[in-house]
């Protein structure tokens, strides 16, 4: 059984705080749009993937009992509340590409559908399919990155086993389950052919050292925590075989949006000649993003950089600057970007958006 970061039944939602992970492990019922809202701009959920199915089910929770009169009246409510839920956080795709999806859907079936109740009950179970597709979605990433992984030779040239660095969270906790890039590391764990996981802390929020290790140390995965400051040393001095990473945004030109410090990272690698991939589902992959430049970096609190664990270590009265994401240009993504459907190229993503789902 692995974490469960989204509990979900018949309507009623909770979420795991991630704010206090690891040392406690408390639910946060969700009753409203507002609630999913909240617990989305204060990062109690968060992971692209999570975001934007909590969103989701906030509705799915707000409408559950109401009634209708007529089908126009629930779907311009749906449109207001999956709007006002796209502006929590502005980087991840995920949360706006599901609303689009949704209101297509719901538009489609309002045609063929005669009453606003009929409308309601396919709007939950809609959503409630997407939530099962992200597992499974996530368990063929995580596949398909561990066999390319494995297929290369100059990554398995130690002992026929890969040691795989991660950054920031994707994992169980970013998502319905599994993960995205720390699924393709469960994969090769699963599989018997990982040498051992590194994960960044993850500055400054420390997803890595809160969340990704807490999940780490959980299944049990051979793995070792480094502050970011690290990794180029790591590259130079264990035998790291491939980097992977989760996404946002991934742009129609392949650059791509992750946790702050990924450019860097990529970077890093490229000048070791390691392969560095991007794990994403299509849900993160934007055909209205032409290329990075056009993808909205999130700013978050200074606080969040001048303080850990609400104790300032910051001196009193300098200014933080603190991007939350940044983009990796395509010509670094070296490894390519694994997909539900395969491991593509970076800068022909593109061409594979008409094969996935609309989503
Ligand atoms: O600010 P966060 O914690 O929401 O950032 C999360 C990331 O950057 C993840 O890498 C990304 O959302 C992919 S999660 C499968």
């Amino acid at each position: 059984m692995t974490l469960q970061a989204i509990r979900y039944k018949d309507g009623a939602l909770s979420v795991l705080d991630q704010l206090k992970l690891p040392s406690k492990s408390t639910y946060v019922d969700i009753k409203s749009v507002n609630d999913g809202w909240n617990v989305i701009k204060t990062m109690k959920v968060r992971g692209a993937p999570a975001i934007a199915l909590v969103g989701s089910l906030s509705v799915v929770v707000e409408i559950y009992e109401q009634e209708f009169e007529i089908n126009q009246a629930f779907i311009d409510l749906v449109d207001k509340h999956l709007t006002y839920l796209t502006s929590a956080r502005p980087t991840a795709v995920n949360m706006r590409k599901t609303a689009s999806y949704l209101m297509e859907f719901l538009n489609n079936l309002s045609r063929d559908v005669a009453s606003p109740q009929e409308l309601k009950l396919n709007f939950i179970s809609e959503v409630e399919r997407l939530l099962k597709k992200d597992t499974d979605d996530n368990i063929s990433v995580g596949n398909y990155g561990a066999s390319h992984i494995m297929s290369n030779p100059s990554c398995t040239k130690l002992n026929g086993k890969a040691s795989v660095l991660t950054h920031c969270n994707t994992g169980s906790l970013a998502t319905t389950g599994y993960g995205t890039a720390l699924g393709v590391i469960r994969s090769l764990f699963s599989q018997g052919n990982l040498d051992h996981a590194y994960c960044t802390e993850t500055r400054p929020y420390n997803q890595g050292a809160r969340l990704t290790a807490y999940e780490l140390v959980y299944e049990k995965i051979p793995a070792t925590l480094v502050a970011d400051s690290m990794v180029s040393l790591l590259f130079k001095e264990k035998s790291v075989a491939a980097v992977v990473v989760g996404a946002d945004r991934v742009a129609k030109n392949g650059d791509t949006a992750n946790k702050i410090g990924t450019y860097q990272i990529a970077i890093a690698a490229k000048y070791h000649q390691i392969p560095f991939y991007i794990a994403a589902p299509f849900s993160s992959i934007d055909r209205n993003t032409e290329s990075g430049d056009d993808i909205e970096i999130e700013i978050r609190p200074q606080e969040e950089l001048a303080n850990i664990n609400g104790q300032r270590i910051a001196a009193e009265g300098i200014c933080c600057w603190n991007p939350a994401f940044d983009v990796t240009p395509h010509q670094l993504i070296t490894g390519g970007i694994i997909t539900e459907l395969g491991v593509f190229r970076a800068d022909e993503i593109a061409n594979y958006l008409e094969k996935s789902e609309k989503l």
